[in-house]
């Protein structure tokens, strides 16, 4: 006999187990903006989208992007830095280089129209097989699934899988039992109702089985091994990299910006300096300066600078504004932020930039933490 739980399921079986689970979802569907109609260019952008950001946090974005970029000739014909201004604040802005290559790709090969084949789409920069099983089943009714956390979840649940879901050799069992049960007549609403049941029902921790559409067809309900479902081993954990980093405003009220290099983490993008350290430096100027104003003030001080970078005449407050701390996927970074003022009018390559031009510049999120200590700063303090 097969150990496979979803060979042993009769093609009755497997109809039986549609038609409930898309009733399900008819009546159960959440209203989200990229789902009033299958046009493939909208479904496209909300996969980029959703694939690393939550749905809730990614609805505002994507009526900003739909307004900025209509269609694909608008996204492959924008100027960069509008797209990643539009990004701003979402992360992994690779994302949003890559939408852009690949519509100008759907205008050079595609005729300008996204191609319908599950080999075509895929070719597309930046659509792997989770967006193209995406794309291709809500938009052109391809039988094609779309296996993201969400799915992998559900699905190890449905047929006790006990593969382990952060190794890449372990999606083609996924892929294997999903083309044994998606529906070849809806396989759009089949994937989606997969991914709502994911993150409404079949939940990580506590699922909420008793109102499970398909409870009746899983395992792990049927074994009460619920929870033992997603294997997943360990991740890495990022890695701490440790920073100071300089707010440094000149005699115009203009404060000092650098871009980052045009390739790497937040590519291209804008923060105040920042200067790597040791953890033990760290450490140590996190005791040797404070937070605490009673102490010092805002007492500037020349001598004993927290911050070598950049190389310019600052005069320090003696007090961390704040600490920042962001996670990347890989990393994990710790910035504690300073305050400088400077009377020197530098003519180099530096950037100055008055508070009120800030929004012309695409800031990461940890950029706009830095911002966010500064200005909590700003008001509790009058220097
Ligand atoms: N997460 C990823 N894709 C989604 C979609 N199409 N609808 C809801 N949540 C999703």
């Amino acid at each position: 006999m097969s150990s496979k739980p979803w060979e042993q399921w009769s093609p009755e079986k497997v109809q039986q187990f549609q038609e409930e689970f898309l009733t399900w979802y008819q009546k159960e569907k959440r209203n989200l903006p990229w789902r009033y109609n299958q046009d493939p260019y909208r479904v496209w952008i909300s996969e980029i989208m959703l694939q690393q950001t939550r749905v809730d946090t990614v609805i505002d974005y994507y009526y900003r992007f739909m307004e900025a970029f209509p269609t694909i000739a608008d996204l492959a014909a924008a100027p960069e830095d509008k797209l990643l201004k539009i990004w701003e604040g979402l992360g992994y802005y690779s994302r949003a280089r890559n939408l852009q290559a690949a519509a100008q790709q759907i205008l050079a090969e595609f005729n300008g129209k996204m191609p319908d084949t599950i080999d075509e789409i895929r070719s597309l920069k930046g659509i792997g097989p989770y967006t193209a099983g995406a794309i291709g089943s809500i938009s052109f009714k391809l039988p094609e699934p779309a296996i993201d956390g969400n799915v992998m979840r559900v699905v190890s649940r449905l047929f006790c899988i006990e593969e382990d879901i952060a190794k890449a050799s372990s999606r083609k069992v996924f892929d294997e039992a999903m083309r044994k049960i998606i529906s070849h007549d809806e396989p759009g609403d089949f994937n989606q109702a997969m991914m709502d049941l994911g993150s409404s029902i079949c939940t990580p921790t506590s699922p909420n089985c008793e109102e499970c559409p398909i409870q009746s067809f899983c395992l792990a309900y049927k074994e009460q091994r619920q929870t033992d479902f997603p294997v997943k081993s360990k991740k890495m954990k990022p890695k701490d990299v440790y920073y100071v980093a300089g707010i440094i405003e000149n005699q115009q009220q203009e404060f000092l910006l650098q871009q980052r290099p045009d390739s790497g983490l937040l590519a291209s993008m804008w923060l105040f300096p920042l200067e790597e350290v040791s953890q033990a430096r760290f450490s140590e100027l996190k005791s040797s300066y404070t937070e605490d104003l009673t102490l010092f003030s805002s007492e500037l001080v020349a001598e004993d600078s927290p911050i070598i970078f950049p190389d310019y005449p600052v005069v320090w407050q003696k007090k961390i504004l704040g600490e920042v701390t962001h996670v990347f996927s890989h990393l994990r970074w710790h910035i504690l932020v300073f305050y400088g003022r400077t009377n020197k009018n530098l003519e180099d390559s530096a950037t100055w930039v008055k508070r009120r031009d800030f929004s012309d510049f695409v800031f990461p999120k940890p950029q706009q933490k830095m911002l966010g200590v500064w200005e909590n700063n700003q008001a509790t303090d009058n220097h």
